[in-house]
């Protein structure tokens, strides 16, 4: 629907991004989100991130103190590996109410056919689409709002989050044609690097996720270096070498994964692991990842249960967010419900 239509220029590049408080953070969202939010963060443009406490109810209504628990581990997550609560603005969803009040505007924008044809909301509801909760078919409106609100222009992401961000292309490109303005930009999501799909370390035709039944199909931010030396043993392979081209992975997606991983963790393209891994076994290459990965993720790790020590500093953190995010959003609400004719 919203292909080729480019960003207006009239927008000032802003980076926005969200994860939800839904359990442990895993290597996926690490890779595929925090660690690309970290470094887009001294790229000279304004960044945002938010833990998103109100997507995180759509399929669950967790135990409070639960929900609570999550949203500060997930902003320890992120301050941990990086993210600077100076640099970028870091904040919690339901502190900022802006959100909800554009979502509104945006579930009037959205049409159901939009929302139904969702593969998450397939995926989440499953057979029993009756029984699911009208927060979970809403869920992409509200997501579009919490990135039109801030004006946003660029939404680094994994790949599981393209349609939701195509999606948002079209509510803002319906709200601009139906009011005849150009108040929305037309937000570019970024899909970049290694390890926009980190797959399931038990098979490799399934995202690596945390509501995966087994747990020793992900790695957690929270895992010791022995459980993350265990599970990368136990990770399903195949029985050959290491090829000496990257095509030669092509019909191994375990083995590619773990090439992936270990590109994304040290930094350099898949094409270096290759060259410098071709012809080992996977008995040399996975004990190579599971040093490389202890060595990355422990830090974190450690520094996640050290935040976690003082929640009310995590809690004044994300506090200070929610006040510089209001400040951008508050004109933005403002400005749209004058374009929709509510009275002021
Ligand atoms: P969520 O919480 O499921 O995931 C957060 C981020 O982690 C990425 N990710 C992965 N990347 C690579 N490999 C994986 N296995 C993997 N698993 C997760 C996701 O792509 C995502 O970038 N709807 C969003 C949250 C959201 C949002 C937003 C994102 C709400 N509002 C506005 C961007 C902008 C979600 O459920 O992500």
């Amino acid at each position: 629907m919203s292909e080729g239509v480019q960003t207006s220029p009239a927008f000032t590049k802003r980076v926005f991004s969200g994860i939800q408080p839904s359990g442990g953070l895993t290597l996926g969202n690490y890779l595929g989100a925090i660690k690309r939010f970290v470094d887009m963060q001294d790229s000279g443009v304004e960044t945002i991130y938010c833990v998103v406490d109100l997507h995180a109810i759509t399929a669950t209504l967790f135990d409070p103190d639960t929900l609570r628990q999550q949203t500060r581990e997930l902003a320890a997550g992120y301050i941990a590996s990086g993210l600077d609560p100076q640099k970028s603005i870091l904040f919690n969803q339901s502190q900022v109410a802006e959100h909800t009040q554009l979502a509104w505007i945006f579930n009037c924008v959205a049409r159901m056919g939009w929302m139904k044809r969702m593969t998450q909301w397939k995926d989440k509801a499953g057979k029993n689409q009756e029984n699911a909760s009208l927060g979970l078919l809403a869920y992409p409106a509200l997501m579009a709002a919490d990135i039109l609100v801030y004006h946003a222009t660029h939404v680094p992401v994994g790949e599981d989050q393209k349609q939701h961000l195509e999606l948002t292309r079209d509510i803002a490109i319906k709200f601009n044609h139906d009011y005849g303005v150009d108040f929305f930009p037309i937000t570019e999501p970024v899909i970049e690097g290694a390890a926009t799909r980190v797959m399931s370390l038990r098979d490799g035709s399934k995202k690596m996720s945390k509501s995966d039944p087994s747990d020793m199909s992900r790695l957690n931010m929270t895992d010791d270096a022995d459980a993350i030396a265990r599970k990368i043993r136990k990770a399903k392979t195949d029985p050959e070498p290491l090829p000496d081209t990257l095509e030669g992975l092509d019909d191994r997606p375990e083995a590619r994964n773990l090439v992936n991983i270990y590109a994304a963790l040290a930094d350099i393209p898949p094409e270096q692991v290759i060259a410098e891994h071709a012809g080992q076994q996977f008995g040399t290459f996975k004990p190579s990842l599971a040093d490389l990965a202890v060595a990355k993720l422990e830090p974190i790790s450690s520094e996640m249960a050290r935040l976690m020590q003082d929640p009310a500093e995590i809690d004044a953190i994300l506090r200070g967010g929610a006040d510089r995010a209001r400040a951008i959003a508050a004109p933005v609400l403002e400005r749209t419900y004058e374009i929709v004719g509510m009275v002021r």
